[in-house]
């Protein structure tokens, strides 16, 4: 067995992907995942993790959920991809139901193959319907890594490979800060804000009281859309299904993917309202992606949505929430120098520790004791705490052991 992972390591390393498998071998995780089933994942030589970063949300309902690899399985009885150029039933309904479950006046879904396509798309539609180049975010926030997200995500990226357009095309603003909102939309040349609800590259920085309504009435003021990334806190991780319905943000635009697959089936999709929609009327080419809406992820994504409205999943992911809150406040009562500072909407969870890369040590730290949570990429004295929506109790309080067990293994490492 641990020749086959040293194998898939090396191979890995000369076909794949060099620079991630060097990254991690430094951090002392040498995970190459093989057998997994709801939360839990095996390394291939063995070693069984609790999978609490769940790929950002892909695995929100669990690894292989028998529900959605049975609709899968059903799907593939009679679909495949479809052919995105004619109307689908597959493609139609799922569209119909994410109309019915998003805020305001979302109506049209265009569909993409992942996250980032669906950013890039919102952003395409925002400068459709404003005429203006300009795009607002967050610095240090992150919306993938195809063109105009990876233009809007922070600079090293973008700067890697020259994406950042003209000067001033795209500009960041610090989080929380709504006078320099403010002033970035004061010229009246914004197309688009784009704003993940909480920003998981940053550790989940909760949204100040009243800051993303306001951001949502400067765009108003200014002739911007407000676009909501919720590619990671949408699909009832924050404790409502669209985190933005929290702030009373009835966005122009609102962003899904990653837990809308099932983990099963890539798709991702960009909800629009009709008035910002009128590329679709115009030119029903306007966007174009072959695999995007395939229709056996339609048939997953839909039961996706049907899953996690349950009011059973609903009322569990609540009890979950703050059965691990109440664990978690407990554990930093005992190691106050330690866990600084827990934030949490849901079961999106932040928690920041007293040193500049403390969320670093953690994840290495916790790998060794059972599980499996990774530090926020731009502020790694944080570490993402994302349990999935179908934990129950017993799966909680074995995270909040192993989570304890990993706390004294760092702090017995660093001392
Ligand atoms: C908030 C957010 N937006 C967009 C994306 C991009 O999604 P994808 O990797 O599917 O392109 C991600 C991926 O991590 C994300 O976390």
């Amino acid at each position: 067995m641990e020749t086959d992972k040293r194998r898939v390591q090396e191979l890995a390393a000369r076909y794949v992907c060099p620079g991630r498998v060097r990254t991690f071998r430094a951090l002392g995780v040498d995970l190459v995942i093989g057998r997994r089933e709801g939360y839990r994942i095996w390394d291939l030589d063995g070693g069984e993790l609790l999978d609490l970063h769940l790929n950002g949300g892909v695995f929100n309902l669990g690894h292989r959920n028998p529900e959605l690899v049975a609709t899968l399985v059903d799907a593939l009885g009679a679909l495949d991809v479809g052919n995105h150029h004619f109307p689908s039933a597959a493609r139609a309904e799922l569209g119909e139901a994410l109309a019915r479950h998003t805020p305001g006046a979302l109506q049209y879904s265009v569909f993409a193959s992942g996250g980032g396509e669906a950013i890039d798309c919102a952003l395409k539609t925002a400068r459709h319907a404003t005429k203006r180049r300009k795009i607002v975010s967050v610095a240090k926030g992150y919306h993938g890594h195809t063109g105009l997200a990876l233009a809007a995500g922070d600079e090293r990226f973008a700067a890697m490979f020259l994406s950042g357009g003209p000067p001033g095309e795209f500009v960041q603003v610090p989080w929380n800060d709504l006078d320099a909102m403010g002033g970035a939309l004061a010229g009246g040349d914004v197309a688009a804000v784009v704003l993940e609800t909480i920003p998981a590259t940053l550790g989940f920085p909760m949204p100040a009281p009243g800051y993303l309504a306001g951001v949502k009435a400067l765009c108003e003021r200014h002739g911007a859309l407000y676009v909501a990334d919720e590619v990671q806190t949408g699909l009832g991780r924050s404790g409502t299904l669209w985190a933005v319905e929290q702030h009373g943000v009835e966005p122009d635009v609102l962003v899904t993917g990653k837990g809308l697959s099932g983990g099963l089936y890539p798709i991702a999709a960009t909800v629009l309202t009709p008035r910002v929609a009128g590329w679709l009327d115009e030119d029903g080419w306007g966007h174009v992606s072959t695999f995007g809406g395939a229709e056996v992820g339609c048939r997953v994504a839909q039961r996706v949505l049907e899953i996690t409205t349950r009011p059973a999943a609903v009322a569990g992911a609540k009890d979950a929430g703050e059965r691990l809150a109440d664990g978690l406040e407990r554990i930093r009562a005992r190691h106050r120098d330690w866990l600084v500072e827990i934030r949490r909407a849901g079961l999106v969870m932040g928690l920041r520790f007293a040193h500049p890369q403390g969320g670093m040590r953690m994840t290495r730290a916790l790998y060794e004791s059972g599980l499996w949570a990774m530090f926020a990429a731009h502020d790694p004295s944080v570490l993402q705490f994302k349990p999935g929506l179908l934990a129950d109790a017993a799966l909680c309080d074995e995270i909040l052991e192993r989570f304890e067990a990993g706390v004294a293994r760092c702090l017995g490492s660093a001392a």
